[in-house]
């Protein structure tokens, strides 16, 4: 089968992923990209990411030429944070084909997740995903409040990763996350944050800041359900200057937060890759704008 070529990345800005955008997303690409500065570094990072979990979880032929067209779209749009697991089936291995085939390891952020602190966890993730290092490397799920990073900090000197982090989305361990942030202040925080569920801005956005940790938000559409819950809706007038979409609505209402780093909505389909990204351009919703959107979404 056919996989990427740098020719397929380059050309596809022109083609493929311009052809898959609504006219009104097509005008949003003209306005910069917006990138977030990571905390503790300063580097920059493109605001909207790529999540794969239940998307890429087997590694036959057309889950493959899925990924393929998602990547380029991703990359095609300004794009390139990639965010996996080593229990999210054969994601990683479907991710290091394309990126292999691609010849573009370097041109994205691969964010990975352990289970534990586990050498050979580690070195399956790294085989599968084709690659010496990753970016980000996370402890999935933290539950413990008493869990440590020391050999992730270990493997981040080794050269292994380039950030840590920890994640998790089960509220009965928020206290967990908390104490193993404000403990071990790791480089980033995953959390499930969105506009239906805004648990994280009472507990995790403020300590994050606090350590300077960078955040990127799980579920940043409570795994479809606020699609459900719009289902037949138009976008409101009040939000036309700043969402051409559902998804940008969406996913707007969190970067507008300063907190927030990077959204790693989940996509299986190119089309809504590039409806995704099209949330890192033009203009973001004010704090009025912010609550108002609360509302809607609280009256639906
Ligand atoms: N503990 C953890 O660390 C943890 C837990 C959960 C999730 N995560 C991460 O967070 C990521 C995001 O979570 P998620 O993927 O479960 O849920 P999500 O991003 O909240 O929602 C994904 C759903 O939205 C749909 N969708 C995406 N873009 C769309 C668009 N533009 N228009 C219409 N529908 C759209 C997708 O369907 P289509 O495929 O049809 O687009 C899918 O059904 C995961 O992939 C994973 O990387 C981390």
């Amino acid at each position: 089968m056919a996989r990427l070529t740098r020719r397929h990345f380059a050309l596809l800005s022109a083609t493929g992923a311009a052809a898959a955008l609504a006219p009104r997303a097509i005008a949003q690409t003209t306005a910069p990209l917006i990138a977030r500065a990571i905390p503790k570094t300063g580097e920059q990072l493109s605001a909207v990411g790529l999540g794969t979990a239940a998307v890429f979880d087997d590694d036959d032929a057309q889950t493959q030429a899925k990924a393929e067209a998602v990547i380029k779209a991703l990359a095609a749009n300004g794009g390139r944070l990639i965010d996996t697991a080593s229990t999210y089936g054969d994601a990683e291995s479907v991710i290091g084909a394309t990126l292999a085939d691609a010849g573009g390891r370097q041109n994205f952020f691969i964010a990975t997740k352990l289970e534990a602190p586990d050498a050979a966890e580690l070195r399956q993730s790294l085989a599968r995903l084709r690659t010496q290092s990753v970016d980000l490397l996370q402890l999935h799920n933290v539950s413990d409040p008493r869990q440590s990073l020391r050999q992730f900090n270990q493997w981040k000197a080794q050269g292994l990763c380039r950030y840590v982090g920890i994640t998790s989305t089960y509220h009965r361990d928020f206290g967990a996350v908390e104490a193993v942030l404000g403990r071990e202040k790791p480089d980033f925080v995953q959390i499930d944050y969105s506009l239906d569920n805004r648990e994280a801005e009472k507990r995790i956005l403020p300590l994050a800041a606090e350590v300077k940790a960078g955040v990127l938000t799980a579920l940043p559409f409570g795994r479809g359900r606020l699609f459900r819950a719009v289902r037949g809706k138009p976008v409101p007038d009040w939000a036309q200057n700043f969402a051409g979409s559902w998804a940008q609505f969406f996913l707007k209402f969190l970067l507008a937060d300063p907190r927030v780093t990077a959204v790693i909505p989940g996509t299986a389909d190119p089309a809504h890759m590039v409806d995704n990204l099209g949330a890192m351009r033009g203009a973001m919703p004010d704090s009025d704008q912010r609550r108002r959107m609360v509302q809607f979404v609280e009256a639906l």
